[in-house]
């Protein structure tokens, strides 16, 4: 047995008197560096000072420090150093082969021995830390993703991050499994947002933190919840107006659409359905459902919209109303107004007269269906403007038409007064109600004047003017004439006592007649108090 060999059992064996000679370890050094063993003695008087590395397998020695100097064992020529004074062991450059356990034996002159184990970790650097997918792209909610982090380095600690939240595994669909070189994280059904992030992986040890490059994987969704708008269309829809449906949905990649009448496809792609489309498929007569459908290529999901209904209707146009052409006597003729459009279905015919609704009578008969009506025979107060407003749900026009019925005369009435003072104006008016108006005439004393107009004046009035004034109201059309006599006397100036005015005169008039009805009355009760003289 050489005297190493003792050195180690003594080391093992020594009687180790409880002093503590070297520091907790482990000792973190980084590949390639030099590290310095340091320990808790200071000038301990020794014989030799012997420093052994165990890597678990063998224990080999190092070095040893004695009066006569250092020796050091062959593999780690140049590479050690035992500092004499305190002990401390410099080491390096460190390989990684350098990580384990380190032992110093301090023996004395006198045999004593003491002895300390510590642990000593050559750290490689932290490298090539990054992160791969399993998964090129993924589905929501049916992908399981499993990313993997990977990175070069020693006694590493790894841990997710997305954007700059840590990513925390919940043991569910969340799992986070890590290795020595490596760490994978699992998410089961994937969510849209999820992977966004971007998600850094970084990996640490005791020295330094490497962060992997961003990493984001697209998940692709959709489509959700489609909508259509409008969403409550008009049940009946303007042919040819600008009216249209789209839809629209969240979808990754973007959804296509298609579209249906009830369960039927159309050959139309896109967002938008216009009605001229839905007018060219010659749809639109009834009322019928309509609906798109999203695709996702990728989900390969297909949502449908609500369902709208309507049905498309022309407009009515081109309206006329018909009266009419031939002259119209009241009480005579018949008049037949008839309202046609060229275009449009015509749901509500509606007439009036002079803006207000018309009604049947004896005399106006409606058609059955309302085109027309019928006024046997016309009379003065049918004359007025006839509309016709036709209807239906998209839309509604109207037509006037004048009808002139021709009537009268009527019965003429002449105002003006009846007596007058010489000197004084005289001014007769006549009028008669006539369609077309009437042609006037006036006859003085039966003999024909030469005023043609509804007035007849006398600028000053002479006794000769007295007498009867005759006017005649003549309807060219009708061909009737009607006439009145007004009877005008001419007085001395002041017979008409200005002062007693119309009033003042029938209130003369009146008490004259009172009294006189007194007297009469004071009479007949007087003759029937007077007592009958008995015949007998
Ligand atoms: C590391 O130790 C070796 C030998 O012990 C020495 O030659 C070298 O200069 C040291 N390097 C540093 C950076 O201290
Ligand atoms: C991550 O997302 C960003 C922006 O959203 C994009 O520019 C980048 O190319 C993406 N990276 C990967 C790896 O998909
Ligand atoms: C997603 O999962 C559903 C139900 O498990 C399946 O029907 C569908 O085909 C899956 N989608 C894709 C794109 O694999
Ligand atoms: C109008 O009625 C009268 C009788 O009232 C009749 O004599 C005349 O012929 C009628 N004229 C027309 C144009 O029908
Ligand atoms: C009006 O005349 C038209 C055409 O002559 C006819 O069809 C219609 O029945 C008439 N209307 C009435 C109410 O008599
Ligand atoms: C007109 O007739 C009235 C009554 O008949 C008569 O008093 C008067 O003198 C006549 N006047 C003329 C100008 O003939």
């Amino acid at each position: 047995m050489d005297l190493l060999s003792l050195l180690f059992l003594l080391s093992f064996v020594g009687s180790c008197a409880g002093d503590v000679i070297l520091p907790d370890g482990p000792v973190d050094e980084i590949l390639g560096k030099n590290v310095t063993i340091k320990t808790l003695v200071d000038k301990p008087n020794y014989a030799f000072i012997v420093w052994v590395f165990n890597d678990g397998k063998e224990e080999v020695h190092i070095a040893t420090v004695s009066e006569k100097g250092l020796k050091v064992n062959e593999p780690y020529a140049g590479r050690v150093s035992i500092n004499p004074t305190n002990g401390y062991l410099s080491l390096g450059p460190l390989k990684a082969s350098d990580s384990g356990e380190y032992g110093i034996n301090i023996i004395s002159p006198d045999g004593a021995t003491k002895t300390g184990m510590i642990e000593l970790r050559v750290l490689e650097p932290v490298s090539s830390v990054a992160i791969k997918s399993d998964l090129p792209e993924a589905i929501e909610h049916n992908s399981t993703v499993v990313l993997t982090c990977s990175a070069k380095g020693s006694f590493l600690k790894f841990a997710w991050i997305n954007g700059t939240a840590p990513i925390v595994a919940d043991g569910k669909r969340l799992t986070v499994k890590d290795e020595e070189l490596s760490s994978t994280l699992t998410i089961a059904g994937v969510l849209r947002s999820e992977l966004a992030g971007p998600i850094f992986c970084t990996a640490t040890n005791k020295m330094e933190t490497e962060k992997s490059a961003p990493f984001n994987l697209t998940v692709y969704y959709g489509p959700d919840e489609v909508a259509i708008t409008p969403l409550n269309p008009p049940k009946v829809v303007r042919a040819k107006s600008n009216f249209n449906l789209s839809c629209s949905v969240t979808s990754s990649p973007a959804a296509t659409f298609t579209w249906y009448h009830g369960q039927q496809m159309m050959e139309i792609a896109g967002p938008v359905l216009t009605l001229e489309i839905i007018e060219k498929h010659g749809l639109g007569k009834t009322e019928e459902q309509y609906t798109c459908r999203a695709n996702n290529e990728k989900t390969l999901r297909t949502v449908s919209s609500p369902a709208v209904s309507f049905s498309v209707m022309d407009a009515i146009s081109g309206v006329t109303i018909t009266g009419p052409t031939a002259v119209l006597l009241a009480g005579n003729s018949s008049a037949n107004i008839s309202c046609q459009a060229t275009s449009g279905i015509v749901n509500t015919v509606t007439w009036l007269k002079d803006g207000k609704a018309l009604p049947a009578n004896a005399r106006l008969v409606f058609a059955n269906d309302k085109s027309s009506l019928s006024i046997n025979p016309v009379q003065k107060e049918d004359n007025g403007q006839y509309t016709c407003q036709l209807g239906n749900p998209v839309n509604q026009e109207q037509a006037s038409y004048k009808m002139v019925v021709n009537y009268g005369p009527e019965p003429v009435t002449v105002s003006g007064n009846n007596a007058v003072e010489v000197n004084d104006e005289v001014t007769l008016t006549c009028s008669a109600d006539s369609v077309p108006p009437a042609n006037f005439t006036w006859k003085f004393n039966q003999t024909v004047t030469d005023v043609k107009t509804a007035t007849y004046t006398i600028p000053k009035a002479v006794y000769k003017n007295s007498g009867m004034y005759t006017c005649e109201a003549y309807n060219a059309i009708t061909g009737k004439t009607t006439m009145l006599t007004h009877t005008l006397s001419v007085k001395e100036e002041g017979a008409l006592d200005p002062d007693l005015s119309d009033g003042a005169i029938a209130g003369i008039v009146i008490a004259v007649l009172v009294a006189l009805a007194a007297a009469i009355g004071l009479i007949v009760y007087c003759r029937q108090k007077v007592p009958v003289e008995s015949p007998y």
